[in-house]
């Protein structure tokens, strides 16, 4: 039992480390650098720049971890965060994780195929249900560091879902699960689930 008692404290001590959470305030100063095309609060305007606002912050840390050594390539933000520490990204992570994000609106014609696929996912080509990582609502999975979806810009998330498929984004891990996901759908079920997902909330 003691033992038991023991290794529980060092597991919560690790992964209160793991998780130690970021400053804020200090976050926002160093984000002014990001704020062109984030927005300030992180909502960005332009739909092919994600929202950041709301984002979980383990996710927004291993985002940009990633695109910082190389595991995911954005072109427009080459060199931005290379001198940046992890205590920086903690720090903009949670400045941008107390934001909240605006939502968007879902084209009409587009919700029921869109929600249905989000719901339920698609039992003939193996698709899996969306909500079980990414929360009914959208909100994500914070401790698991599952992205928040709800109110992200459309073209957006058509961009990322194509980019798993065609295998262009390919930190998902070794389990693959996004590009296993996005293999099985096809153009037309993307466009409903990025409409869907812009409205949802
Ligand atoms: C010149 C424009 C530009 C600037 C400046 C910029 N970014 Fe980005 N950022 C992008 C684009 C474009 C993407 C998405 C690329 C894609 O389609 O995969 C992105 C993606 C991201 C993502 C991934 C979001 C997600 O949902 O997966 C994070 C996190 C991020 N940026 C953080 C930052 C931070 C922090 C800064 C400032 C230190 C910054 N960016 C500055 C253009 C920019
Ligand atoms: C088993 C869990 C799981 C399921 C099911 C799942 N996802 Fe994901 N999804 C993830 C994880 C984990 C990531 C983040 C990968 C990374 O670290 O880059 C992700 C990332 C994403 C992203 C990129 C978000 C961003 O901000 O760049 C989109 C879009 C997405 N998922 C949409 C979907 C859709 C649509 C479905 C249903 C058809 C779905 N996911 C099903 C776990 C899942």
């Amino acid at each position: 039992m003691k033992k038991l008692v023991a290794f529980f404290f060092i597991f919560m001590g690790m992964s209160s480390l793991a998780f130690a959470a970021g400053d804020a305030a200090a976050g926002k100063a160093k984000s002014a650098v990001c704020a062109g095309c984030h927005g300030v609060d992180g909502n960005s305007v332009v739909p092919s720049f994600p929202k950041l606002a709301g984002q979980n912050t383990r996710y927004l840390v291993k985002q940009m971890q990633d695109v910082k050594e190389g595991r995911r390539s954005i072109a427009a933000m080459t060199g931005i965060l290379d001198g940046m520490s992890n205590k920086d990204l903690e720090n903009i992570a949670a400045y941008f994780a107390s934001q909240n994000s605006s939502i968007g609106k879902a084209k009409e014609e587009l919700v029921s195929l869109g929600e249905k696929l989000y719901r339920s996912g698609n039992k003939e080509t193996g698709v899996a249900a969306c909500t079980a990582c990414h929360s009914p609502t959208g909100s994500g999975n914070a401790p698991a560091g599952f992205p928040a979806l709800s109110g992200q810009h459309a073209e957006y998330i058509a961009t990322q879902l194509k980019a798993f498929r065609a295998g262009e984004r390919t930190n998902d891990g070794d389990s693959k699960i996004m590009r296993a996901t996005a293999f099985r759908l096809n153009d037309n079920e993307i466009e409903a689930l990025a409409s869907y997902i812009s409205g949802l909330h």
